[in-house]
């Protein structure tokens, strides 16, 4: 199936939901204001993968992106590591909030997917 649909209303404000689509995890984090506030407090120059939250996202409150690790591709764990957002345990990458590398052997940042939102419906693909 090329597109994936999450209903918004079942993933309730600071939770993680985790769905497959075209064989990948792909992580929806509904966001809180402070997780917001703290992703873009975030100097941006002083990144390994530099992108500001707002490059990465089309709602703030809204995180959507891939969960595979850009270092080996093995699926982060959500709500751990340093950065008060994911960790990878295979080699020990952390991410932040807005799934931005921060420590660790990963290259890049989780990867974003095409996704859209449709009235109450968050459409991944
Ligand atoms: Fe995630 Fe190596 S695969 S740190």
């Amino acid at each position: 199936l090329a597109k994936a649909e999450v209903d918004m209303a079942s993933i309730p404000e600071g939770k993680n939901v985790t769905i497959k689509w075209r064989g990948k995890p792909v992580f929806i984090r509904h966001r809180t204001a402070d997780e917001i506030t703290e992703a873009n407090g975030v100097n941006v120059t002083e990144l390994r993968d530099p992108q500001s939250d707002a490059e990465r996202v089309k709602r703030p409150e809204w995180l959507v992106m891939l969960g595979v690790c850009t270092h080996l591709g093995c699926v982060p764990i959500g709500e751990a590591g340093d950065y008060g957002g994911w960790y990878c345990p295979c080699h020990g990458s952390h991410y932040d909030i807005s799934g931005r590398i921060r420590k660790g052997p990963a290259p890049l940042n989780l990867e974003i997917p095409e996704y859209s939102f449709a009235e109450d419906k968050l459409i991944i693909g």
